[in-house]
């Protein structure tokens, strides 16, 4: 067979094709662990961040040993000891028919069409009190399922903080929910109104600061409209009715002991 005959090339090429195939897999095998922690690390500095105690030259165990975490049946509106915190997956939940629900359309504002009968929720603690809940969100943006992490006051209804730790938007678009100062604008405001109404708003521009409603409106993004919709349509999914309110309610009203 001459070098360049049609066979040489073509067993060339297999062979390469092979020795690549293995060198991509074996290297998704061996770094898969790596990734799946680098993943969890990340989750919880996202959740410090929400809660505005990320500090960088900290190591990220350290920090998150005040944050205990607990799950809570969205049903009954509190916690539940029927799953281990540790390796609760809700996502999963989610998929799963005996643990998650079903949306019905006309409530499904964040557009995920079901979602986990059972949340993980972060709590602060300082001395027996609570001090922040953090409490996982999700919905749809423009391109991608955002998901993100809604920081609570002890008063559950001043927002600490908010991020969002996974979506798939348009860097320099709808990406600039990552933006520091974008998220910065959330300290402080309000979720609910006096008589406990979903209240929260995210505006089409800019939130005039004088008006009596600037607690309760967060700025829009620019060219990126629809991020934005649902940045505000998942969070009065999950601050209303069928998402977390019954449970703050109730934790409000009667403490963290039953
Ligand atoms: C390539 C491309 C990527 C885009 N990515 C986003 C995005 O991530 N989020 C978003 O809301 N709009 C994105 N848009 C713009 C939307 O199509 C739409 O024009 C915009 O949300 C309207 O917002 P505005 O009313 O503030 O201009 C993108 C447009 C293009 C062409």
């Amino acid at each position: 067979m001459s070098r360049d005959s049609t066979g040489k090339i073509l067993s060339v090429a297999f062979l390469l094709c092979l020795v690549c195939s293995i060198l991509v897999s074996t290297a998704a095998v061996v770094l898969s662990e790596r990734q799946e922690r680098n993943k969890i690390e990340e989750k919880r500095k996202n959740i410090l961040q929400a809660a505005g105690l990320y500090q960088e030259d900290l190591s990220i165990a350290e920090q998150y040993a005040r944050i205990e975490q607990r799950i809570v049946d969205l049903q009954s509106a509190w916690f539940t000891e029927q799953f281990d915190p540790a390796t609760f997956d809700s996502r999963a939940a989610a998929r799963a028919p005996e643990t998650s629900r079903v949306i019905p359309e006309s409530l499904d504002l964040a557009d995920i069409k079901s979602r986990s009968r059972f949340k993980d929720v972060y709590l602060v603690m300082d001395d027996g009190q609570l001090q922040q809940l953090i409490l996982p969100v999700h919905g749809k943006g423009l391109w991608s399922t955002m998901y993100g992490f809604v920081s609570l006051a002890s008063d559950l209804n001043t927002v600490n903080g908010f991020a969002f730790y996974e979506h798939g938007e348009t860097p320099g678009l709808g990406g600039e929910i990552d933006n520091p100062n974008w998220k910065q604008q959330w300290r402080g405001k309000k979720i609910y109104g006096e008589a406990g109404e979903v209240r929260i708003k995210v505006l089409k521009g800019a939130v005039d600061k004088t008006s009596a409603d600037a607690v309760y409106q967060a700025d829009g993004l620019a060219g990126s409209t629809l991020t934005a919709r649902g940045v505000d349509n998942l969070l009065k999914y999950w601050m209303g009715e069928d998402g977390y309110q019954p449970f703050l309610a109730r934790l409000q009203e009667q403490g963290l002991k039953r």
